[in-house]
């Protein structure tokens, strides 16, 4: 039988048995950084790294993982870091179940799984829970990330095609980037390589 997408990324998690970095994405500083703060959602926000470093900008997050074990953690480090109060977590596969509410900000950051699932479908989802004026922000590999799991011949696709799949209407769209950008890598098995994000980082219009 098939693994489901909750029991591979809760036998991921249970791996991991340091610390996180407890420092957010590049991407997310970077494009959310210069933002004012109001509603956040955070999809497949992992050990909550990214959803923590939100409320401490001001953000009232909700984070949503499909991984009991991976949300445990994110609670207990808001709770640690006292920012309990600004976040909430919720767990959904996202294929199945979808977070209530609009947002001024919807983030999905390496959002991804090795089972087929309709990540475009999730994405289209995404887009419609950010309110009117709020901004998406997707990121996601743009090249094969050294040290990772992906097979040599592993095609990514450009910005522009994630961005398609999404099917948005462009004139509720304003594209503020969607486009591959270079960095260097952080994690150990890839320390000092560069390796090429796609960012779509949209406002929406109407
Ligand atoms: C590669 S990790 C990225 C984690 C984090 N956003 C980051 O940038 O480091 C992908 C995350 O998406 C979550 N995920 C994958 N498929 C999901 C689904 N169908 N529903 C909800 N979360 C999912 C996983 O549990 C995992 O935490």
């Amino acid at each position: 039988m098939q693994q489901t997408t909750r029991d591979f990324w809760n036998d991921r998690y249970r791996e991991k048995t340091g610390e996180t970095s407890g420092k957010p994405g590049l991407v997310l500083s970077q494009f959310a950084g210069p933002l004012v703060p109001g509603r956040a959602l955070e999809l497949g926000c992992g050990r909550g790294d990214d959803a923590l470093w939100l409320a401490q900008q001001g953000w009232r997050v909700t984070a949503v993982d499909v991984s009991a074990v991976a949300l445990a953690y994110a609670s207990d480090s808001a709770s640690r870091a006292e920012l309990a109060g600004n976040i909430r977590f919720e767990e959904h596969d996202l294929a199945e179940t979808f977070p209530k509410g609009s947002f001024d900000l919807v983030v999905a950051s390496f959002l991804q799984s090795p089972q087929d699932w309709p990540r475009a479908r999730v994405l289209a989802r995404a887009a419609g829970a950010v309110s009117t004026g709020g901004r998406l922000l997707i990121t996601e590999h743009a090249s094969r990330p050294p040290g990772s799991k992906a097979t040599e011949d592993t095609v990514f696709p450009t910005a522009e095609e994630t961005l398609a799949s999404l099917a948005l209407d462009p004139r509720q769209w304003r594209r503020l980037c969607v486009c591959a950008i270079a960095r260097t890598g952080t994690r150990a098995e890839v320390q000092g390589e560069t390796v090429e994000d796609n960012v779509i980082f949209l406002e929406r219009l109407g």
